[in-house]
């Protein structure tokens, strides 16, 4: 069940190149968060910015709620702002969760990598993930390290747009000789990042006809469910990304009219 409260931020850490992490005290939103679903922050006590911002659950511990900001546009900027000590509305867990399969492949683009974050801390025994990670260059891979040690090393490959960082190339130019191979057993693959990132990856799924699932990151208005500002178009209809994602299969989409 939804909670709406005043969050405290007990810290807020800066990553370099706009990238920061905020913890913020929300413990009923902890206690129930699951990795894909999202959190919609109040930027401001005045109505400018009207409408609340939505981020990825990247991690929770017992009382905190964290997530990975990149300073965009006004809203991030106001949040960047932000100091330890202070405090902003939220509401949470909102969206659903990703489907609980043996063999995945992770997928993420640049902040994207959050939900991966939060479901590589969860994965039960016996679980594998093979991790693809793309950015448009070294400032923009966040955590890798992280999933290096947790996953291992076999299983984590990276790419920049820049070469500063793994491979030169897209992280679609990773994913394609592995979904090649006949044996790599994938139950689905789970991608987040830009439109066109998640779009290429559909398109390699469905080539080897492999589910996919996508994790949107269009525009919100309210959250959940009530606005319609985020709707997207698929074969069987108009879907909230909020209420009905913001998980959806890739096939259901209508890429073109995105
Ligand atoms: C479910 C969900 C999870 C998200 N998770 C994260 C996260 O973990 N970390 C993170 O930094 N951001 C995340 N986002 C994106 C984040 O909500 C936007 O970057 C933010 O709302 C921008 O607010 P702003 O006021 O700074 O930008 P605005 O001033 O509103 O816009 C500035 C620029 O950012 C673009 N923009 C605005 N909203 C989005 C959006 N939703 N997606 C992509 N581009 C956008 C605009 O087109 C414009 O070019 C998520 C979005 C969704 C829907
Ligand atoms: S954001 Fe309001 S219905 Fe989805």
């Amino acid at each position: 069940m939804k909670v709406k409260l005043k969050a405290r931020i007990r810290s807020k850490e800066g990553l370099g190149a706009g990238y920061f992490i905020l913890d913020l005290v929300a413990p009923p939103i902890a206690a129930q968060a699951k990795p894909g679903q999202f959190v919609m922050i109040t930027v401001s006590e005045s109505l400018d910015p009207l409408l609340p911002r939505p981020f990825s659950i990247l991690e929770v511990g017992q009382e905190t709620v964290s997530i990975l900001i990149k300073e965009v546009g006004r809203g991030t900027r106001i949040l960047h702002e932000l100091i330890s000590g202070m405090s902003v509305g939220i509401i949470g867990p909102l969206g659903n969760s990703f489907p609980d399969v043996s063999r995945a492949a992770l997928v993420a683009g640049g902040y994207g990598v959050a939900p991966f974050f939060f479901l590589s801390r969860r994965l039960r025994e016996g679980q594998v993930m093979d991790f693809f990670y793309g950015g448009k260059s070294k400032q923009d891979v966040l955590f890798f390290d992280h999933f290096e040690r947790l996953l291992g090393r076999a299983f984590c490959h990276v790419s920049t747009e820049d070469g500063s960082y793994g491979k030169r190339g897209l992280v679609t130019d990773l994913l394609q000789p592995a979904l090649e191979r006949p044996d790599h057993g994938y139950e689905a693959i789970f991608t987040c990042g830009p439109t066109p990132m998640m779009r290429a990856v559909h398109e390699l799924a469905h080539a080897s006809a492999t589910p996919c699932y996508v994790s949107m990151e269009n525009m919100m208005g309210c959250g959940y469910g009530v606005c319609l500002g985020c709707v997207v178009p698929t074969s069987e209809g108009m879907v909230r990304t909020c209420k009905d994602g913001p998980i959806l299969r890739s096939d259901l989409i209508e890429w073109e009219s995105l």
